[in-house]
């Protein structure tokens, strides 16, 4: 990382804590919900199947950058299902950099080639063993190793959505983070059970076993992405919701923390780990704050 950008997010960080500011740092562009998969965990694809514009993407990473995020994701859907003519997911990667953007960051289920060596990371699910993630994802495994080894940087943080059918496979993604070329790290999320997915939810016990096997695995060298000091908050669910530093906007329409803060309840049972990393750290959780820094400073 720039030392311009730590010092921007060090004085953004200590306004906010001691100030108690409620601004925005983090935020997310939904370029489109369309997607090339129908994974059984998701609640969010192909609802309106609608690839928004350049212009209007545009104007909505313009409007995020106006109220003050400086950490951009591009999210779908699939993202890199985006294209308006000749631009493509890559050319929004670098007019965010152009705008001022200090990280720029995109998530994909990796199906398709990745070309993306000026995004700061690639966030690219990989949901467990071979045969865990294609029931999950469908036959998807091969393909997406196979774009990995052809990738042209090494940005690619494995992104894993733990749940009943994988909940075994943690240590495994965290190996393959830590021997396979072009990927840098593994971040984790619990599942977040949406109605429709309610059973795939992990109990406090199980949450507590994969927290276990991520720290034993972080202990044996393996690059995890995530913070050790929030994982007692994550296994009990007690961290504060929303994140009021993190914005996503989808079609317009901003939302605070997520799309699913509209899903009544679900916050109380929200596995996201960045929510209790953001939330926990912006109420100045000294362990947090210092895994932070250490943390991000090795991986972006
Ligand atoms: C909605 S997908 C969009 C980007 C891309 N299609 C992908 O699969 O990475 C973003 C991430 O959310 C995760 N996800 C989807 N539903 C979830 C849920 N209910 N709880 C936790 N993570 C979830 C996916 O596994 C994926 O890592
Ligand atoms: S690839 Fe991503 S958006 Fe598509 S169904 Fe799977 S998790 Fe949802
Ligand atoms: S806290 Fe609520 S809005 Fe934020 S990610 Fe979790 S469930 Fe979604």
């Amino acid at each position: 990382m720039k030392l311009s950008s730590f010092l921007h997010f060090a004085s953004f960080g200590i306004k906010t804590v001691l100030l108690r500011k409620k601004e925005p740092i983090l935020g997310t562009v939904i370029v489109t919900d369309k997607c090339n998969l129908h994974c059984k965990h998701c609640s969010v694809n192909n609802i309106t199947a609608v690839v928004h514009p350049y212009e209007k993407v545009r104007k909505e990473m313009q409007t995020l950058y106006d109220l003050g995020v400086r950490i951009l994701f591009f999210c779908g859907g699939e993202t890199f299902l985006w294209r308006d003519g000749e631009k493509t997911l890559r050319d929004l990667v670098i007019e965010a950099k152009q705008m001022g953007f200090l990280i720029v960051n995109v998530v994909t289920n990796g199906t398709f080639p990745i070309d993306l060596p000026e995004a700061d990371l690639i966030l690219l699910s990989l949901d467990g063993d071979r045969e865990r993630h294609n029931t999950i994802r469908g036959n998807t495994y091969d393909t997406i190793l196979h774009n990995i080894s052809k990738a042209t940087a090494d940005n690619i943080c494995f992104y894993m959505a733990i749940n009943q059918i994988n909940k075994d496979c943690v240590d495994h993604v965290c190996r393959l983070a830590r021997d396979t070329k072009n990927v840098r790290a593994v971040s984790f999320n619990f599942h977040t059970p949406y109605p429709d997915t309610k059973e795939l939810a992990l109990s406090r016990e199980e949450k507590k076993a994969c927290c276990d096997t991520i720290s034993r695995m972080m202990d044996e060298g393996c690059p995890v992405f995530n913070l050790k000091s929030a994982f007692p908050y994550l296994i009990e669910n007690k961290f504060p919701t929303p994140c009021h530093q993190c914005l996503v906007i989808e079609d317009g329409k901003i939302s605070t923390c997520g799309r699913c803060i509209e899903v009544p309840g679900l916050c109380e049972q929200c596995g996201y780990f960045f929510v209790a990393e953001y939330t926990l750290l912006f109420r100045g959780n000294v362990k947090i704050i210092l895994e932070m820094l250490k943390t991000y400073l090795k991986y972006i």
